[in-house]
């Protein structure tokens, strides 16, 4: 993967297969509650629909993406205001520039939070606020890892990684509270503590930071697009070919142990985690 982008081609198809991920999302541009002329970015802001939402209200909405076919699509909405790079290293003269940086189903992607929180601290206008939502554990999840769907996933993964030896950078991400989690350290969702801790430590005080249960139903094909989407930092370095195979053996693993719905579709049982915090002028 370049500094600039991730290029893995594992977004194709994200507006028909995961849109319940922007459309669930709506409670971020509630808490955001965007006001016209404010300078806002869109922190791995995909296909662009929410930030275009911003735009129609006469929000001043940048959006950056590190997937070249995501930026794509959302250029076709936004234009130039769709820019391909990363949260974890945003341009430097953006500092200072934002009243508010928001973000929909990105940060449990992130590889480095620390430097990602630190980054966009940098951006933000002194009292500027930051407004997201991404994946979370709830202590108890992470203390009985093995019961949550995530652990499932997690395994999945694991396993169909064990299929291609060789072929897949080590597991990104380190997390202390899935030390515990039968050495599966890949997907960051923190507790509201460890979050806390990490955006005080970048320079943003924590107004507000929540859990809470989100049973999602999904389609058929909904399961391997997840799948893609969680994996698209991980299997970069892959060849389409191989990155179908893994899918399609991670998705079957998974189809095997997770739960089903009365109508027999599978149900993940996502644990979502909001935040609003705030860089306030420091001396
Ligand atoms: C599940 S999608 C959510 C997209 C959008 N926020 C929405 O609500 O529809 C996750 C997005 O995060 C992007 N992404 C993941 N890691 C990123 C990073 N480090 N920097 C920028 N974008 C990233 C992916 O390319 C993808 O478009």
């Amino acid at each position: 993967m370049s500094d600039q982008g991730n290029q893995t081609g594992n977004w194709g198809g994200y507006d028909q297969k995961l849109n319940y991920v922007t459309q669930l999302g709506a409670g971020v541009l509630e808490l955001l509650d965007a006001q016209p002329g404010e300078k806002i970015l869109d922190a791995g802001g995909g296909t662009g629909k929410q930030a275009k939402d911003l735009l129609d209200k006469g929000v001043d909405v940048t959006l950056i993406d590190n997937a070249q076919e995501q930026v794509d699509k959302a250029r076709g909405l936004l234009g130039d205001r769709a820019v391909l790079g990363d949260v974890e290293k945003l341009p430097r003269e953006w500092t200072g520039k934002f009243d508010a940086v928001y973000s929909n189903a990105v940060f449990h992607y992130l590889r480095d939070p620390e430097k990602a929180f630190a980054e966009i601290a940098r951006v933000l206008k002194n009292g500027g606020r930051l407004v997201a939502e991404m994946g979370g554990s709830f202590t108890q999840n992470v203390l009985q890892a093995g019961q949550s769907n995530l652990y499932v996933l997690q395994n999945a993964i694991r396993m169909a990684s064990a299929y291609m030896p060789g072929t897949l950078a080590p597991l990104v991400r380190t997390d202390a509270q899935f030390a515990n989690m039968d050495g599966i350290e890949y997907i960051y969702h923190p507790t509201v503590k460890t979050v806390a801790a990490t955006l005080e430590e970048a320079g943003l005080d924590v107004n507000m930071a929540r859990l809470f249960r989100r049973p999602t139903p999904l389609e058929v094909g909904q399961l391997s697009a997840a799948l893609k989407g969680y994996t698209s930092n991980y299997t970069a370095s892959l060849t389409p070919e191989q990155r179908e195979d893994f899918l399609g053996k991670a998705t079957m693993f998974a189809e095997q142990k997770l739960p089903r719905d009365k109508d027999g579709k599978v149900v993940l049982d996502y644990v979502r985690l909001q935040i609003v915090a705030t860089k306030w002028p420091r001396g």
